[in-house]
């Protein structure tokens, strides 16, 4: 009888605990601020606010605005509610001292566990050595890795789309193609030529962040107390944990090779890459040089690649850019060698690249912050402290005619503002003293890439179809990744390499 009780016991036991946690870890809004949601029916009662969030977002950020015009108001997100300023408060955020970028990305991305060492390297903002390695070293060195870059498209451009003068259209899945491009291109800046061909260095590279995305996503839907004991079930987890333990076996040797030895008095050549730059910035503190080379991963792979398959869609949707785009580039490169400098004068590209960015956004809302102190805006509201911040995209531009490409736009408007500028109207980068500090790296190496696509290839979509709609995932907006493309081989008028 007794036995009987305690299985009843422990099986109680076993029910509630899951339950309480829930309850007690269930977020609560903050008080006072208006909650964005939708008129939820029958069985949606049941579903968690937070899907509205990851499954709608653009629409329930467009109808909360026409609710609360230019007012701030809160929505649920996966990692609890964030709070969604008007695009009029960019400017008087931009540098406030009490607003953290990394705070909150490592609050969404479990940058405490083991695996997801690689947002743990940019918290704790007066230690960032990765962060220093791309604003100080990566920014200084732009103009002595043109040539590495110019070598590396040309040889992974060679790889991914084959070579020769086959003149018939072949089908690309160009997202992923431009992935393996972008990872490469990458890893030849951050770690050198031997990396940008070493297939498990290059699969590490790109699945890194993809498994950040999905674990921190699953972690986010358990209650907080069982997340520790549960992360422990998810393969994207264990995959982290993998990612990294291949990432240490690969960055580990190369680090030991840089050293001076005792049996060979002469000191090994120094590396121009993200390695030696790292060990620069460090001055000797200790350092996870692994898990700062995913750091780099996550922050510079998807989002260039992302921003590369945007371009290559826009050469579809308007193949009337095309003829004055390669005019651009022969022009400057029938003068001059490869150079930053040669990059530079391509206006019309980077003219390009703004519109493409404005047009195609990452995200309805971009500067993710977090508050370290409360934040009193200008028209007294009071963001309060602990609470994660989004600021809402500038929609119209001030422009009419804002819902057309226009090759021309940036360089007719403001002709000194670059792709790499960023300001309240285009967060495409973020803004203020966060903006994103590869944002010039990003821009040589996606120019470099066009010049050899654009001389190169003709592309189309796919005979009756046309552009497919983003993917709505909370703030951010990302192209499908099974989107084929037709590509067709043409003779350059000059050559590039
Ligand atoms: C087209 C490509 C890229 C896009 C669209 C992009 C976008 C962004 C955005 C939106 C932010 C947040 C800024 C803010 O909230 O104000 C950011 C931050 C950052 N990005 Fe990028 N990025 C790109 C490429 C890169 C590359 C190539 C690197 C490295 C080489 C990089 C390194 C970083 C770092 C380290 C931060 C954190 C800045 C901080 O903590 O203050 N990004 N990026």
């Amino acid at each position: 009888m007794l036995v009987a009780y305690q299985h009843t016991a422990v099986l109680v036991a076993l029910l509630l605990i899951p339950v309480l946690c829930l309850l007690l870890s269930r977020r609560r809004p903050y008080p006072g601020i208006p909650i964005a949601h939708f008129e939820r029916r029958g069985l949606q009662k049941w579903m968690p606010a937070k899907f509205a969030f990851m499954q709608r977002p653009g629409e329930l950020l467009s109808k909360a605005s026409e609710q609360h015009p230019n007012r701030c108001f809160q929505v649920a997100a996966a990692s609890g509610y964030k709070i969604i300023v008007p695009n009029r408060f960019a400017n008087e955020l931009r540098n406030h001292p009490d607003l953290d970028f990394n705070e909150a990305t490592a609050k969404d991305f479990f940058a405490h566990y083991q695996g997801f060492n690689g947002a743990g390297v940019f918290v704790g903002a007066k230690d960032n050595i990765v962060l220093d390695t791309v604003r100080i070293k990566l920014n200084q060195n732009l103009d002595l890795i043109t040539d590495s870059l110019v070598d590396e498209t040309g040889e992974a451009f060679r790889n991914v789309f084959g070579s020769g003068s086959n003149e018939s259209p072949r089908i690309t899945h160009i997202k992923q193609h431009m992935l393996h491009i972008v990872a490469r291109l990458s890893s030849r800046v951050f770690l050198g030529k031997a990396f940008s061909r070493h297939a498990e260095w290059l699969r590490i590279a790109e699945q890194y962040t993809v498994d950040i995305f999905s674990a921190s996503m699953l972690l986010h839907m358990i209650p907080a107390p069982l997340q520790p004991l549960v992360c422990c079930f998810i393969p994207a987890y264990w995959r982290l944990r993998g990612h990294l333990r291949g990432a240490r076996r690969l960055i580990e040797p190369e680090l030991y090779r840089r050293q001076p030895s005792l049996e060979c008095a002469e000191k090994p050549a120094r590396m121009e890459d993200s390695l030696s730059w790292m060990e620069d910035v460090a001055q000797g503190r200790s350092f996870d040089y692994a898990a700062g080379q995913l750091g780099l991963s996550v922050a510079a792979i998807h989002t260039t690649s992302e921003m590369a398959t945007k371009a290559v869609l826009q050469l579809c949707e308007n193949p009337e850019v095309v003829a004055p785009l390669r005019e651009e580039i022969i022009n400057v490169l029938g003068r001059e060698s490869w150079s930053k400098n040669a990059v530079a004068k391509m206006h019309l590209l980077d003219s390009f690249l703004e519109e493409v960015q404005r047009i195609h956004r990452g995200g309805i809302a971009s500067m993710h912050r977090l508050v370290k102190r409360d934040v009193v805006l200008s028209d007294g509201f009071v963001i309060p402290r602990g609470a994660t911040v989004l600021v809402r995209e500038c929609l119209d531009y001030g422009e009419p005619d804002w819902s057309i490409f226009n090759l021309q736009r940036h360089m007719n408007m403001h002709p000194r503002v670059r792709f790499t500028s960023t300001s309240p109207a285009n967060m495409g980068f973020g803004h203020g003293k966060h903006a994103c500090p590869g944002r010039f790296f990003a821009a040589l190496e996606l120019k470099i890439v066009l010049c050899f696509f654009l001389l190169h290839y003709q592309v189309a979509f796919l005979p009756g179809e046309g552009r497919v709609a983003e993917i709505e995932f909370e703030h951010q907006l990302v192209t499908p990744p099974d989107i084929r493309l037709e590509l067709r081989e043409r003779q350059p008028e000059i050559a590039l390499l």
